[in-house]
This record gives C-alpha cells, structure tokens and sequence, in this order.
C-alpha cells in the first residue's frame, strides 16, 4: 500500500503511432551527461549512436572526447587500468573502474547500466520520471504501521523503488540544475521527463521502424481481406 504505480507520463514515442521528439531527446541527453553519467553507464549506446538525435558527426566528436575509457592494459606506476579519450565508435562507460569502486561510491549499492532499463522495469518510461521525482519524507503511517522500517541511514525514501528505500540520492534537487540548449525551462519534472524520453531511445532507438512496419503491415491486412472478400463473393457467386 505504501508502493505507488508510475504516474502516466505522455511522451511523443507513445502510441502505434507515435514518433521522438529529437528536441527532448537532446534535453534528455544533456540531463545524462550532466548529471546521471556521474554514475551510471550506457554499455550499449555508442557516442555516434547520438547522430540519430540530430547532433552532427563533429559533435559527436566533440562529445565522445569528454569521455575516458578505460584500456585493457594496467599502468605499471599506479597498478590503475590505463584510459584514452573516447572516440565515437566507444560506449558510454561507466564512470567506475570496477564493481567494487561502484560499490565503494555508492554505500554498497551498484548504479545499474541505463540503457534498457526503461524496458526492464515495467512502465518504465513512466518509472524513470516517478522515480526521479518521487523522493519523499517517509510517511508517518508507514512508521506507525512498522515501526522498524525506517528508512536506514545513506538510503532515501521513495515510495515508486520496489523496496521503497533507494541508494541512489535524489539526482535532480533543483530548477535550473542543467541549462537547457534549446531555452526550455528546466524545471525537476521537465528533466525528469526528458531524460525517460532519452532512456526510451536508448532502450529501443529503432522504435518509430517498428511503428512504420506496425502501420504498413495494417494496412497491407485491411487491401488483403477486402481483396479475400472480394473474392470469396466472386467464387460462391453462381452457386446462390
Ligand atoms: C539506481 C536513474 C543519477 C546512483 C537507478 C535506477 C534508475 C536510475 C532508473 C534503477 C532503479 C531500479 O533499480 O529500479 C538515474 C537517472 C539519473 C541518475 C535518470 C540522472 C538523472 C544517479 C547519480 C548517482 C546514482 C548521480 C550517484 C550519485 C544510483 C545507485 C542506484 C541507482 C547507487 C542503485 C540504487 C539501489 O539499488 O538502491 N538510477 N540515476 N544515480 N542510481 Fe541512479
């Protein structure tokens, strides 16, 4: 009772029909670059995937060399792997050299990769923005009801995560936390919202492919049953 449902969130992509909306996909890239990216990787976007947002090959560039990634050699003076900058063919990578980093930065928890996890949560555009602005004071119900539930030190409370107390500290706090390229208002619900519209492309970027072959293949059904119609009529004609 204490675990709420994702509010509805309406995105452009939603729908049979619908289609991104290349304005907020920038914006919610921005938002993973400048904030989620501190934490979590995108293994299975590369930076020249990002060209599909509308950015040109010499952003793509310039995009990718902010980002090190790391070499499969270890660096003999500091026993650390050795990185390079990325290039576009690179994924996004984790800002963490291993799990146990991860761990050691995150009170033990592990920031999930974000690339699908839109699909692997259920609602999961719909979740990403609840989740992110659902950081709530516990409620004084729950305690009174449990009164051993209290969210535990170095976890936040947040009644859309399964298990209501989240490691992840509240990443969008403020309005105007990121300055939007395109002059939107970025408010905590505006980021939210865009960065859900970007992990949705991220999970399936081939998405409005699937809703043209979607659209084509109905009305190549509705030509064929008029046509079997047709000729169902002409076939049993000289037997009425
Ligand atoms: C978990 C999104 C920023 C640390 C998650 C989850 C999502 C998410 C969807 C998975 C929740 C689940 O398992 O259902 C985002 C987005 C961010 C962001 C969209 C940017 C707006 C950050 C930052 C940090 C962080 C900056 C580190 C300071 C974590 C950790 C978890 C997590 C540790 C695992 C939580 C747990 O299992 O308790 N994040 N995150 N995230 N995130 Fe983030």
């Amino acid at each position: 009772e204490f675990h709420l449902h994702p509010k509805e969130l309406h995105l452009a992509s939603n729908g049979p029909l619908g289609k991104f909306d290349r304005q907020q996909l920038q914006r919610g890239f921005q938002v993973y670059k400048e904030v989620c990216s501190a934490c979590h990787s995108l293994k299975f976007v590369a930076f020249r995937d990002l060209r599909d947002l509308g950015y040109s090959e010499a952003e793509v560039k310039a995009i990718a060399d902010q980002w090190v990634v790391q070499q499969p050699s270890i660096n003999p003076e500091t026993g650390e792997p050795t990185t390079r900058k990325s290039v576009p063919a690179d994924h996004f990578p984790s800002p963490f050299a291993n799990e146990v980093a991860a761990r050691a930065a995150n009170n033990n928890a592990l920031p999930p990769d974000l690339s699908l996890i839109t699909k692997a949560r259920e609602d999961g555009p719909a979740y990403v923005h609840s989740l992110l602005t659902g950081y709530r004071d516990q409620p004084a119900e729950l305690l009174k009801k449990f009164p051993g539930a209290k969210t535990p030190n170095g976890l936040h409370y947040n009644p859309y995560f399964a298990n209501l107390n989240i490691a992840m500290p509240p990443p969008l706090v403020s309005d105007g936390q990121v300055t939007y390229a395109d002059g939107t208002k970025a408010t905590v619900d505006q980021m939210a919202q865009d960065v859900a519209a970007f992990l949705t492309w991220t999970a399936e970027p081939k998405l409005e492919r699937r809703h043209g072959i979607g659209v084509a293949a109905f009305i190549f059904l509705l030509v064929f049953s008029v046509l079997t119609y047709m000729a169902y009529q002409n076939i049993w004609a000289s037997k009425k």
